[in-house]
């Protein structure tokens, strides 16, 4: 996706990227035990109630509100293994949830490209800047039949609550949301809507998607709401050396070559993502690339399109306040689930940079660019009464294979406090307030 604004690097001294330690405190002092009587014993009772009441109204507000200010200390409690969810249960491996986050469909360029484009003009005539294409629409819905297949007997059919989906406050992922919700859900039944030769309603249903505005949305998009700590830590990336070393080492004729032609100025791999973005949605717009991309694009371009990913959330830090929000949110939807007891699936619909950031929250990023459509699955199982994570990643449109994600120091089920204690680091406690400091 494209940043409306171009960051520049600024004049700040040389610093490490180093990374961020996790604000939480680690563990919780032994409960005291009071020595009163039987009375005592009645009121703190109450209070206990009164305060379980409130703590279960916050998470609902929280869950509905996505306020990301909040205590985790229901995270705490699993990952210290006090809490066990969903203990129980016969099966030997039951899906209990699943969340997918995936990346809109192909698309045509986002302005600006770059000065020498030959294209700076063109219309994109039906579909305009920045939005899907006849291949983008079916990239989504092709992810969306996927999930039904894959899904099938979890799922059933739709009904009222069984997913909860959202996306960014772009054209490209609320189109992207709806045809994924169109290849999953296609009516059964009960939902067939189509009447007299109104074939459509065989076929489709409508189903409603949250968004937020860009600049209210601190869960998914958050570029527009403001956080001087990451812009901070952005530039002091820039500015550090072992970045630059990365950015500069080795890359100096290809940048070179990518200044004289495109006439752009490259100094960030943001300035090479934009042009590989634009020659990426041109081509798959069939226009005729000028010659002089044939030498470095899409080939030569990809390491340094890459490390525009990984600056993006270099650090721990970063991590933590770009993919925390929402890994946080789907810890907690998945360990709360007494609030929608009928709920099995939360869909979010994103962009590439969000892709990459939830893979290095997670450790996994292995440096290939996220292709359209890629979706990051994370499903909640409970196997031999433990529950636990199991990642994966679809990102090619051309199968449908699923790739298994394994969180460094765990096993690909990785049981739920052990998912939890591995990722705490990147979850922010406030995020509001961890932006200000
Ligand atoms: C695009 O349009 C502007 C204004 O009409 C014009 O100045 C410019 O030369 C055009 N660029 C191309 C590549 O055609
Ligand atoms: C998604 O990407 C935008 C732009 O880089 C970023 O501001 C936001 O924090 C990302 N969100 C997640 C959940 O990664
Ligand atoms: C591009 O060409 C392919 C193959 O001929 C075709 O299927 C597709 O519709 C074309 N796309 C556009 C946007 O014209
Ligand atoms: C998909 O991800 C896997 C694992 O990271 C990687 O090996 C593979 O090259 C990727 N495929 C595409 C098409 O990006």
């Amino acid at each position: 996706m494209a940043r409306e604004s171009t960051a520049t690097s600024s004049s700040a001294a040389l610093s490490p990227a180093a990374s961020s330690s996790s604000a939480s405190a680690c563990s919780m002092s032994p409960g005291r035990r009071g020595r009163g009587g039987a009375l005592a014993a009645v009121v703190l009772v109450l209070l206990l109630l009164g305060v379980l009441q409130a703590a279960q109204a916050a998470a609902r507000i929280r869950d509905l509100d996505d306020a990301l200010v909040g205590d985790i200390k229901d995270l705490k409690d699993i990952r210290d293994n006090r809490v066990r969810p969903e203990q129980g249960g016969h099966s030997k491996d039951e899906l209990l949830l699943v969340h997918v986050m995936f990346r809109h469909g192909d698309r045509t360029p986002d302005p600006p490209t770059y000065p020498t484009d030959p294209y700076g003009n063109f219309s994109y005539f039906p579909f305009g800047w920045g939005n899907l294409t006849p291949a983008g629409r079916r990239t989504e819905f092709r992810l969306g039949k996927f999930l039904r297949q894959r899904y099938e007997d979890f799922l059933g059919s739709y009904r009222s609550g069984v997913v909860y989906a959202r996306t960014t406050d772009w054209p490209r992922t609320k189109d992207s949301m709806a045809l994924v919700l169109a290849g999953l859900f296609p009516p059964a039944k009960q939902n067939v809507w189509g009447h007299d030769g109104e074939d459509l309603g065989y076929h489709w249903m409508p189903i409603p998607a949250d968004t937020k505005p860009r600049d209210q949305d601190k869960l998914l998009y958050m570029w527009d709401v403001p956080c001087p700590a990451y812009d901070k830590e952005f530039q002091d990336v820039l500015a550090s050396q072992t970045f630059q070393k990365q950015f500069r080492g080795s890359n100096e004729q290809l940048i070179n070559y990518l200044q004289k032609y495109s006439g752009a100025q490259i100094n960030t791999p943001e300035d090479v993502y934009n042009i590989y973005q634009a020659l990426l949605g041109q081509s798959g717009f069939n226009l005729t690339l000028p010659h002089w991309t044939k030498e470095v694009f899409p080939d030569k371009m990809k390491p340094l399109t890459a490390l525009y990913f990984e600056v993006d959330s270099w650090t721990r830090k970063m991590q933590r306040l770009r993919a925390g929000p929402l890994l946080k949110r789907i810890l907690h939807t998945s360990v709360s689930r007494a609030e929608f007891p009928d709920r099995k699936l939360y869909l979010y619909a994103a962009h590439d940079n969000n892709v990459s950031a939830l893979l290095r929250a997670l450790q996994v990023w292995q440096s290939s660019l996220p292709p359209y459509g890629t979706a990051i699955i994370v499903e909640v199982r409970k196997k031999a009464g433990q529950v636990g994570v199991q990642l994966f990643m679809r990102n090619s449109t051309a199968t449908d294979d699923l790739h298994s994600l394994t969180l460094p120091n765990c096993e690909h089920f990785c049981p739920l406090h052990r998912f939890v204690k591995l990722t705490e680091e990147v979850i922010p406690d406030d995020w509001e307030a961890e932006c200000k400091s």
